[in-house]
């Protein structure tokens, strides 16, 4: 048996927009995504957050069957525009009670609730009003939204993660264009980021200031990131590779545990990439109490000239290459998920062990993990041995960075149920729980019934 240490936080993970649906109910006013979704063509199948899992009328069924599950934890964000309808002003009775209702019944069925403040729906006043995360005034919004959270939830909430992959909000909103508000600038994504980076020291702010010495919970920020490896042994391959890190999870993690952007990133980004005044600084650094990381894939990395860089598919998470010079590729031999990810566990080991250097021994949570499959129910029954396979890699590769003394202090996977993928709709499954989205059932893949003794005996059994 591959034991993990005691007190290792095993959960699932999800997200508001996600799987709640009820997008005009309880009070909750409109987000980017509620508005992106309804624009014709920009999800596969015309799919929508309208309804998703229905988790909002559902949800203690879903907790309960965390509950039979056997799982601890449970990582899920809160929906700003549900707490505050416009993004700031009187925050929304119904949105605090449902919150509050949800994490009560968490706790009553024993499930250490984990939340995420911001996952990405953004309360569309605030994108029409300011122009959303471009603007300088967001960091203070948000840290009056972060501070209505604490208030109402922090007596029960002792986890707080402030943003979920600022990557993505940037790269895929600014840049690729492929997430609201579906932009494609040079500029704008390193614009976003700063802001983004400035609203989560100011939530951690607030709460170290007025909410943490009560309360004594623990705040951080969860980024994302795949792992590169150098395609050759050359030193210029080995050098594109971590400046592809750094490109990636160092423009996030570097200023708040090392005080500033990567130098690589500023030399490579030059004046389109905003600076940090003293007071900003000041705040960022130091500003999280774990590291939290979403990691899914790896791709090898070569050194190439600015003029002979090949875009990749845009799920292969590439970021802005331009700055980058470098090329991605793949290993013809590695699986891949239905996402189109290589399947690399030892990837997965790499790069914790690159963030226990990096960062000086950071307590590391890993907020999401898993993988998309097509799934299919035979005889009421989902046998997901792929997912299997895949865990356990994963999961091994994680006990292999405990053995050697890195500080992995948890575990969420990624999803507890089927849900909204963003701009794929409902065509990727991630879930351990299957969900049929006519009837809304519930059905606990081969996979669920798998983590569930992996979570009881908190280790993996050797194969
Ligand atoms: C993450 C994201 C999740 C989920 C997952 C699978 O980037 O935080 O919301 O969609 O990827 O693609």
């Amino acid at each position: 048996m591959k034991k993990f240490p005691k007190g290792f936080t095993w959960g699932t993970a999800t997200a508001s927009y996600q799987i709640e649906g009820a997008w005009l109910e309880g009070g909750k006013g409109p987000s980017i995504w509620d508005t992106f979704t309804h624009i014709p063509g920009r999800i596969a199948n015309g799919d929508t957050g309208d309804v998703t899992c229905d988790h909002y009328h559902r949800y203690k069924e879903d907790v309960a069957l965390m509950a039979e599950l056997g799982l601890k934890a449970y990582r899920f964000s809160l929906a700003w525009p549900r707490i505050l309808p416009d993004g700031r002003g009187k925050p929304n009775s119904d949105g605090i009670r449902f919150y509050s209702d949800l994490i009560d019944t968490l706790l009553d069925h024993g499930i250490t609730p984990w939340v995420t403040l911001y996952h990405w729906d953004l309360p569309l006043a605030l994108q029409l009003e300011l122009d959303g995360w471009l603007n300088p005034d967001m960091a203070g919004i948000f840290r009056r939204y972060a501070e209505i959270c604490f208030e109402n939830f922090g007596d029960r909430i002792k986890h707080w993660i402030t943003l979920n992959e600022p990557w993505v909000v940037a790269v895929m909103g600014y840049s690729k264009g492929i997430m609201p508000p579906g932009r494609k600038s040079l500029t704008e994504p390193y614009v976003v980021a700063h802001q983004l980076l400035r609203a989560h020291a100011q939530a951690v702010d607030v709460y170290r200031e007025k909410y943490q010495p009560k309360q004594k919970g623990r705040i951080g920020i969860t980024n994302n990131c795949d792992w590169r490896e150098p395609r050759t042994n050359s030193e210029k391959d080995k050098q594109a590779a971590q400046r592809s890190l750094e490109f990636f999870l160092g423009w996030f993690a570097d200023p708040i545990y090392r005080g500033d952007y990567c130098e690589v990133i500023r030399k490579q980004v030059a004046e389109r990439l905003p600076t940090f005044t003293a007071e900003d600084k000041a705040l960022l650094h130091g500003s999280c109490d774990f590291f939290g990381l979403n990691h899914y894939s790896t791709a090898y990395v070569s050194h190439v000239e600015q003029d002979r860089i090949v875009e990749v598919d845009v799920y292969q998470n590439g970021g802005i290459l331009q700055d980058q010079e470098l090329n991605l590729s793949a290993d013809e031999s590695w699986k891949k998920t239905d996402m189109g990810w290589y399947v690399v566990p030892w990837g997965c080991r790499k790069l914790l062990g690159w963030i226990d250097n990096r960062y000086d021994h950071p307590e590391i949570v890993i907020t999401e993990n898993g993988c998309a499959l097509r799934d299919h129910v035979e005889d009421g029954a989902v046998n997901d041995t792929e997912r299997i396979n895949f865990l356990n890699g994963y999961i091994g590769a994680c006990h292999d960075a405990v053995e050697a003394g890195i500080k992995l202090r948890g575990y969420f996977l990624w999803s507890f149920m089927d849900n909204f993928e963003w701009a794929l709709g409902f065509t990727k499954r991630f879930g351990i729980n299957y969900v049929d989205f006519q009837s809304g059932r519930r059905i606990p893949k081969a996979s669920a019934k798998w983590y569930s003794n992996v979570v009881k005996n908190n280790g993996l059994a050797e194969t």
